[in-house]
């Protein structure tokens, strides 16, 4: 089984270093590990929540694409593509707005800050607040849903938002009777989730603190140098826990290397030294990625290109089948094909069923077999594949003697007659 891992970018800024770090380096070095299908994208219908300067949206859907490819990512082994270009997103927004809790929405941190700063002001709660940027996890549920992603890696700031993923797709799966959606998963890169920016708060660009990624050499060195410190004078042993310039360091360096810089602070490195050592760090990582990116800017039309191959040859495989079975779950239906009656639904309802799970503990593979009402009828041992367990299930849907409750790696919590009646009942539906 191979485990889907999806990130996107909002196309609304230059990529820094924070996005680098935190987001393009870990997805990219994890696209390359055994039994991981990568979806990469640019999260272009999110820009427009903040920005409503067109040219900026373009120029940085182009700058954020040319990253990535500059990075490493390979188009032809990973998904790769614009949020814009898949229709299907938009859609499955819609659908997923009609099942979420506005009262969780009510909660999202971006949302609630901008209420706050309302009432801070003494301004009516959510003056010049959109609907866009209430619905701003709706839509981000429906990039990771859309392509049932496994694993979502992200900066802390997005926490909540994959909760709120889980959340919308938990609702719709029970709603409409159906394993529809996978609950995705945070995945946050331990110790450079989120770097310093230059003053020291969390680079980003709505503080305007941001190193740009491919910041020409010249401009690196000048903003490097212009990273706030103290005034503690050379000579004088420094922090390293706590100072912004190590943890930039800290984020690029190899682990001994980040040791030997933790030891020259504690030995009274000078700030100047410190800064020097770092721009040297951060350059040798960027400076063949910088090169390749001057060329990839050079050629827009090639990226064009690349994004469009990547959003068609996706719908194809997921995105237009999945929206279809989503459309035919909530009742947008062909109008010749027979309605399902409510007494109808109600009867599959209540049929027993076998839930197959992975166990986060042990990683094991587990099944078991709940009656029509909920109950716990039997519950297997753990097997170290989907398949195995899968092949038992297959066995006891075709067995009907009673000492099939005697297998080893099952554990009846109900009377023998009633898991037996529940199979007889299943395999009656099946056919
Ligand atoms: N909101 C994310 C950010 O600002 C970008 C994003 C949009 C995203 N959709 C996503 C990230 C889906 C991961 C998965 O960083």
């Amino acid at each position: 089984m191979t485990t889907r891992v999806l990130t996107g970018i909002t196309t609304s800024g230059t990529p820094h270093l924070g996005n680098y770090v935190g987001a393009i380096r870990p997805a990219i070095a994890a696209s390359r590990s055994e039994g991981v299908e990568s979806f990469y994208f640019l999260a272009d219908y999110h820009a427009l929540i903040k920005v409503q300067d067109p040219a900026r949206v373009q120029r940085s859907t182009l700058e954020i694409a040319a990253t990535w490819l500059a990075c490493g990512l390979e188009p032809d082994k990973v998904w790769f593509y614009r949020q814009s270009d898949i229709p299907e997103i938009p859609e499955l927004t819609w659908l997923l707005t009609c099942v979420a809790g506005k009262g969780i929405l009510n909660r999202a941190h971006a949302y609630k800050a901008a209420v706050d700063k309302n009432r801070a002001e003494g301004e009516d709660d959510d003056a010049g607040i959109t609907a866009g940027l209430f619905m701003y996890p709706v839509l981000m549920a429906a990039d990771i849903l859309i392509f049932n992603a496994d694993k979502v890696p992200v900066g802390r700031d997005q926490i909540q938002h994959i909760e709120m993923a889980r959340d919308f797709g938990q609702r719709f799966n029970h709603l409409f009777g159906g394993d529809y959606f996978t609950l995705p998963e945070v995945v946050i890169e331990e110790n450079v989730a989120t770097l310093p920016g230059l003053d020291g708060r969390k680079m980003s660009k709505s503080y305007d603190n941001t190193i740009p990624l491919f910041a020409p050499r010249a401009e690196l060195k000048k903003l490097i140098a212009s990273i706030v410190t103290d005034s503690r004078a050379p000579g004088e042993p420094k922090e390293a826990e706590g100072s912004h310039v190590f943890q930039l360091h800290r984020a690029f360096a190899s682990v001994q290397d980040s040791e030997r810089m933790r030891d020259a602070f504690a030995a009274g490195i000078g700030w100047g030294e410190a800064k020097q050592a770092l721009f040297e760090l951060i350059d040798a990582e960027v400076a063949p990625l910088r090169e390749k990116y001057e060329a990839l800017m050079a050629r827009p039309a090639d990226i064009e290109e690349i994004l469009r191959d990547g959003a068609a040859r996706l719908r194809a495989r997921y995105a237009t089948p999945f929206i279809a079975e989503l459309r035919q779950a909530v009742g947008l239906r062909n109008l010749s094909a027979r309605a399902q009656t409510a007494a109808a639904a109600v009867e599959k309802a209540a049929l027993p069923q076998f839930k197959q799970y992975r166990e986060k503990s042990d990683g094991r593979f587990y099944f078991k077999l709940l009656d029509g009402q909920g109950d716990l009828l039997i519950q297997s041992e753990g097997f170290d594949s989907p398949k195995a367990a899968g092949e038992l299930i297959a066995v006891l849907k075709k067995v009907d003697r009673a000492d099939a409750m005697e297998t080893p790696e099952i554990v009846l919590h109900a009377p023998a007659e009633r898991a037996l009646a529940a199979l007889a009942q299943l395999r009656e539906a099946e056919g």
